[in-house]
This record gives C-alpha cells, structure tokens and sequence, in this order.
C-alpha cells in the first residue's frame, strides 16, 4: 500500500466557491436538446415538452449556470429563427454538426426549462457568421423591458419581463480552423471589442466573456490570449478556456493525469492576462470562464459518427454519445479539483454538456434517463464545495507518465465553509494497482467529524453505467475513514475517486 499526507488549514484560502463554477452548457447537437431535455411523446413530459425525469437528475446534478445554444452551432446561428410561433420557425442546414435544426425549441422555451431545474443561462452570440448588429438586437431583445420593436416582439411572444441575461460569450472557439467565420487573434481581437462596447452601451451591467484557445495544444495558444486580450482588455470580464480529455494509445497513466494539462492551462492563461495588465496599466483583473470542460473520445467523432452528403443532413442524430468508465469520472474528478485549485481565478465554468452529447446525463427515446459514471463526482462536488477552495499541503509519492514526466499518485483540494463549518477534501488515487493510506492532518480545523465518505472506484477501472446496465458503477461510502486526534484517515482504493466532508465538533469515531 503506498502513503500520502496532507494538511488542511483554513489559513490557506485560495479564493471563494464561485457557484458558478458549476455550471454545464447545452448546445443545439446530436441529442442534447431534442430527445433529451425536450421530447413531448415522452411519458415523463411535461405540457411544454420537457421530460421530468431529465429534469429530475439535472437538479440532482447540482448545475448552476447552463451556457447555450452552442459550441460550434451558435456560429451558424440565427437566433430569430428561434423565437416566435413554432410552427413558422425555419428548419435550417446546422454546418457545424451536419444536422438540421428545426427550431422546435428556442430561447423562450430554454429559458422556460431553465427555470425548471433552477439554473441560469449563459449567453453566446454569433461572432462567426454574423456581428455587431446581430448581438445588440439579441441583447436588446432578452434584457430590455418593453418599448421597443424587439422587447415588444418578446413581450408579443408570451415573455412579458426581460429575461435578463448577465453572461453573454462573444462567439465560440474562433481560434479554431473548423469555427464558421474563424479568424485570426487580430481580426477576432477587434470585433470582440467593437461588439463588447456596443453590447455595454444597452446594457452596462452584463459579464462579457472573449474567447481564448480550444485548447492548450492549439498553435496559437498563448500569443492567440495576448493579442485577444490586447483588444478586449477594458472590454470583457472573462477570456475562456475549453479542454478535452481522452485516453489515447492505451496509455491510461497519463490519460490519469490529465489535470496537470488543466494546471498549466489555466497558469498560462493567468500568466498572460497579467502580462496584458501590466502592459496596459490596468487596475482591472481578468478572471477565466473555463466554459467547456470534459473527457471526449473526439477520435470517435471524426472517424466514426461525423456525418456527410448533400442530402443528408439529419435530426437529432446520435453524436458525440460517448459511454463514459469508472477512469474517466476517475480524471474528470480530478478536472474538478484542478478547477477548485484555481477558485481565485476560475470564477466560473461549464462542462461539456450536459445531456447525452459527451454528457453526465444519458436518455432512450420513449425509455429511461439514467446516470453516468461522471455524474456523481459532479453532483458529490456541487454539494460539498462551499465557502473558500483552500490549498492543500500534499506529501504524495510519484509515478512516471510518457507525456507529463512524473506526476503525483494523489492529487487533492479541500474547500472550508466558515459560516457552517463544513471542511470537504476531495481526492483522487492515480495508481492503477495500488491503494493508498492518507492522513490528512486537520489540526488547524480543531476536534472534527466525518459526515460522509464516498468513494467511486471499481475492480472495473473501464466499467460503465449503460442502457442495459445503468447502475453498474455508483458512490460507495467508504468504511476505511477513521479521525484520531487531529488525524482523518482514509484509504483510497486503485483509481479512485473521494469525497470526505467534515464537520467541526467532537469526534464520534475515534
Ligand atoms: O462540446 C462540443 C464542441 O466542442 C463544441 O461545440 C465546440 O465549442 C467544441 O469544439
């Protein structure tokens, strides 16, 4: 059995739980909207369409702001094909994903939906195809009250107050060379900032989010923040990250370690904002909307599922569906925690996405919604994440990894609630056959309690929850804790992820 020791101390405050770092994102692709949150033959459904039991299990998920209508689809976007009476909404060719968008929900209806599971909605406009004048009149029709042709044609279809967006994303991964309207920093730099100012003049109170890079291994990464930023500066709140995990070569090692990427992402990222203030002398601080996050076998997609022809351009297809295992929440975990490092910094976020489309939440038509494996360190963290992210002090062993050199076997983050008391770690083992035995030293909190110890793990590190089987991989509590003196002990079993959740007062197990 390996060891490792960490040591909390309230002392040791990152930043605050931005609630909003719980956020997910629900794009107009393959299945998300149509056939999973929306699906009016479906037994569960609602009057408006909408099946009860996703809505159940996105409540239980614990998700605070939802990003939409995409990703990649909002750069083909017309968002006044969404709105009106449904049955004169255009069916329209969706370029980003091969597909036909029929409209049938829109943003009244999203909006509607989000109210039902008790989330916010996060914006994105159309900075690929479209610009400017195309934002101000969405702004304009979503956040102002009544007076105008555009609030009174949201008025006149059926919302009488504003919806009142406050995070509005200035387009979507214009980085990327498959991005409809894809620019370079310069070009994207400029239009981001036109439009930011254009969009605070109707509403000076909306957070405006710039794109930063699809990921860290995009080529222009780095200079792509620093020239974006150069532009945007004074403009924007935010600048995005977006980054995909996969386990490639059958390397699982290093696929286990994939939050060291996430690490150095968002630490460059910071890095780089901070040059671009120090360079303009500005007193304002850019923080990071890490606002598509996940694992994604995106291999699957290209060579398999990405769907082609002139007269094929389906509704609702099966894309992007991947089944996820007990080593993939195992590191999409560990993507949680590497978020939480960075609270100071990170002040919001949102996986990607959030039902059947690379999703925590899977659906059959006409048939059941069930839980996948990376639902429950979602839900687990959404819950016990409270008050300030405290960097923890870890003493772990090592292991090599082809693509990140050694890395620790146990990565962890703690979170401490001062009001209430409640100290939460969240850990996770990267050793493939060994279990490890961690003291966590809570001197600092004083006499604690354990209130719950959940572990995810299985003697099936590629078990998953699917269709046929759809409670195969689940929490167990984990019986192994144990508090003596200022001393919480835990065992984490072989590619494992943990949640322990303290409360300060007297010790019960000792
Ligand atoms: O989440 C799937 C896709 O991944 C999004 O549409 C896009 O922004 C990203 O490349």
């Amino acid at each position: 059995m390996l060891t490792a020791r960490l040591t909390i101390d309230p002392h040791f405050a990152v930043g605050a739980v931005n609630r909003r770092l719980f956020g997910s994102f629900v794009e107009h692709l393959g299945r998300c909207v149509y056939d999973g949150i929306y699906e009016p033959s479906h037994p569960t459904s609602d009057a408006e369409g909408f099946r009860q039991d996703v809505i159940e299990l996105v409540k239980e998920l614990g998700v605070s702001t939802i990003r939409y209508p995409g990703g990649n689809f909002v750069s083909g976007f017309r968002w006044e094909d969404s709105v009106g009476p449904v049955a004169e909404r255009p069916r329209r060719l969706d370029l980003a994903w091969h597909s036909t968008e029929t409209n049938e929900v829109g943003l009244h209806e999203f909006s509607g939906w989000l109210d039902k599971v008790g989330s916010e909605l996060m914006m994105a406009v159309n900075l690929g195809t479209r610009g400017t004048m195309d934002a101000l009149d969405l702004l304009e029709y979503s956040n102002i009250a009544a007076g105008t042709t555009l609030s009174d044609r949201r008025v006149a279809n059926g919302k009488t107050d504003a919806f009142g967006v406050r995070m509005w994303c200035l387009g979507n991964e214009m980085d990327g060379p498959w991005q409809l309207g894809h620019r370079s920093a310069d070009d994207y730099g400029k239009i981001a900032s036109r439009t930011a100012k254009a969009m605070r003049q109707v509403d000076p109170s909306i957070e405006l989010v710039a794109c930063g890079s699809s990921s860290a291994h995009m080529p222009t990464f780095g200079e792509w923040e620093r020239v974006v930023l150069t532009h945007t500066y004074e403009d924007v709140d935010f600048i995005s990250c977006h980054a995909y995990y996969e386990e490639k070569n059958g390397d699982l090692g290093s696929f286990l370690a994939s939050a060291v990427d996430m690490d150095h992402f968002i630490d460059s990222v910071v890095a780089t904002a901070d040059h671009v203030k120090a360079v303009l002398g500005s007193t304002k601080t850019i923080n990071i909307s890490f606002d598509e996050w996940n694992v994604w076998y995106i291999d699957r997609f290209e060579n398999v599922d990405k769907i082609t022809g002139l007269d094929n351009w389906p509704v609702a297809p099966r894309l992007l569906e991947d089944s996820y295992s007990v080593a993939d929440a195992v590191v999409f975990g560990n993507l949680l925690i590497s978020l939480l490092r960075h609270a100071d910094r990170v002040t919001s976020a949102s996986l990607a996405q959030l039902v059947n489309v690379i999703a925590p939440i899977m659906t059959e038509p006409n048939g059941p919604a069930w839980r996948q494996t990376t639902f429950f360190p979602f839900a687990l963290t959404s819950r016990l994440a409270q008050g300030v992210a405290l960097e923890v002090k870890l003493e772990s062993e090592t292991y090599s990894t082809a693509v990140y050199g050694d890395v620790a076997v146990v990565d962890a983050v703690a979170t401490h609630d001062e009001e209430t008391g409640l100290t939460s770690v969240f850990l996770v083992n990267r050793d493939q056959t060994r279990a490890v035995s961690v003291e966590i030293d809570t001197t600092a909190l004083g006499d604690v309690t354990v209130r719950e110890a959940q572990t995810l793990s299985d003697a099936e590190v590629y078990a998953k929850n699917v269709l046929d089987d759809q409670e195969r991989v689940g929490l167990r509590a984990n019986d192994s804790v144990r508090v003596s003196r200022d001393v919480v002990s835990i065992t984490l079993p072989p590619v494992s992820w943990t949640a322990v959740s303290l409360a300060i007062g007297v010790d019960d197990l000792d």
